[in-house]
């Protein structure tokens, strides 16, 4: 009797454990419980055993103790089996292709303005300049107050210039700007404690309200400022030759004309004798036959401008200029229109 219900015990534990359901380690430790546990199935039977003769009970004890066993052994190989399964599982699914082709690294190049600036700076460097920084986002007595433009002068008209509103904040002066011209860094610079003599150039991004073929609203300049005893306009123009000469060659010949500027006295813009024709051709998309190209402004620093930063302008005197990057770029890796240097198309930005 018990030992056929020890049997029958053995065929369903087994078809439990064979069965579906027990896929999962869970229902298999719940199909343990519910045999061979306190209250399972099996120990219901082994506690029976005492109410065999004293004949019969060591064959059914040694038989329920197999069928235990047994159901152990099949709860175990099953264990195993799901933990193999699992993990062939996990293979398959992180197997890595190592056919596949190693993906590519893009290597970049450094865009033309910045290979610019860093020969420029390179140049600077070697005469002794220092380089200055100053925010792009400006205070207008940088931009303009302090650079002797007072508000009323058309360079500080709402076309050229952007404003930025300010929130609350008590500042300074009365707006903040992006800044229209990289000249701020010269007050920044004399402000900062930095005492003559100065040379320094600060070559950065600047910002007006114009968009065609040659100008972009973010465009690039590199100011330069010079400030001693005995400084004169021939320094200006022996320094900007020897700058010149290094970017273009020995042959190059550069030019002053008389302008105007609110932050020098006098002042000047510097042009370039055109490498293309030198002046010989009067159809020269480079010069528009001028012979010369213009690329600068610059001039005697205003002393006003000195005294401000406080430097005495009875004591000092100094040379400042400012030039388009973008421009000078262009020409150099004969770029016909400014917005390809802005686009930061890869395949237009590799070829320089
Ligand atoms: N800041 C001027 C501009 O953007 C260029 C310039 C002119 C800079 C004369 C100077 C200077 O330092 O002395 O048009």
């Amino acid at each position: 009797m018990l030992k056929d219900e020890l049997s029958q015990i053995l065929d369903e534990a087994s078809a439990e454990i064979k069965s579906q359901s027990a896929n999962l380690l869970d229902f298999l430790e719940q199909i343990r419980i519910k045999y061979l546990g306190k209250k399972g199935k099996l120990t219901d039977i082994l506690k029976k055993l005492g109410t065999l003769s004293a004949e019969e009970r060591p064959a059914i004890g040694a038989f329920a103790n197999e069928i235990k066993t047994k159901i152990e052994e099949l709860i175990a190989d099953k264990q195993k089996e799901l933990s193999n399964a699992n993990f062939t599982k996990k293979l398959a699914e992180e197997k890595i292709d190592i056919t596949l082709p190693a993906k590519q690294r893009e290597v970049g190049k450094r865009h033309p303005i910045s290979q610019i600036i860093l020969e420029l700076e390179d140049i600077f460097i070697g005469m002794g300049f220092d380089i200055g920084r100053g925010p792009e986002i400006e205070y207008t007595y940088y931009n303009f107050d302090a650079l002797n433009t007072p508000k009323n002068h058309p360079a500080r008209d709402i076309q050229d210039t952007f404003y930025i509103k300010r929130d609350g904040e008590e500042i300074r002066e009365d707006d903040i700007v992006l800044r229209t011209q990289t000249s701020s860094v010269q007050i920044r610079y004399m402000e900062n404690n930095n005492k003559p003599p100065i040379r320094m150039i600060a070559p950065g991004r600047t910002a007006r309200v114009d968009f065609d073929s040659t100008h972009s609203p973010i465009f690039h300049q590199i100011e330069g400022l010079v400030v001693d005893k005995n400084i004169m306009l021939i320094d200006l123009k022996e320094t900007l030759e020897a700058v010149f000469k290094s970017l273009f060659g020995e042959d190059t010949e550069i030019r002053l004309r008389p302008h105007y500027f609110p932050f020098t006295e006098p002042s000047v813009e510097v042009d370039y004798k055109c490498f293309r024709c030198g002046g010989s051709d009067d159809s020269c998309p480079l010069c528009k036959g001028e012979g010369w190209i213009e690329m600068l402004g610059a001039g005697m620093v205003h002393p006003k401008v000195l005294a401000g930063c406080g430097i005495d302008p009875m004591v000092y005197t100094g040379f400042a200029f400012g030039m388009g990057l973008d421009r000078l770029a262009m020409m150099k890796y004969s770029i016909d229109d400014i917005r390809n240097l802005f686009e930061n198309d890869i395949r237009f930005l590799r070829q320089f």
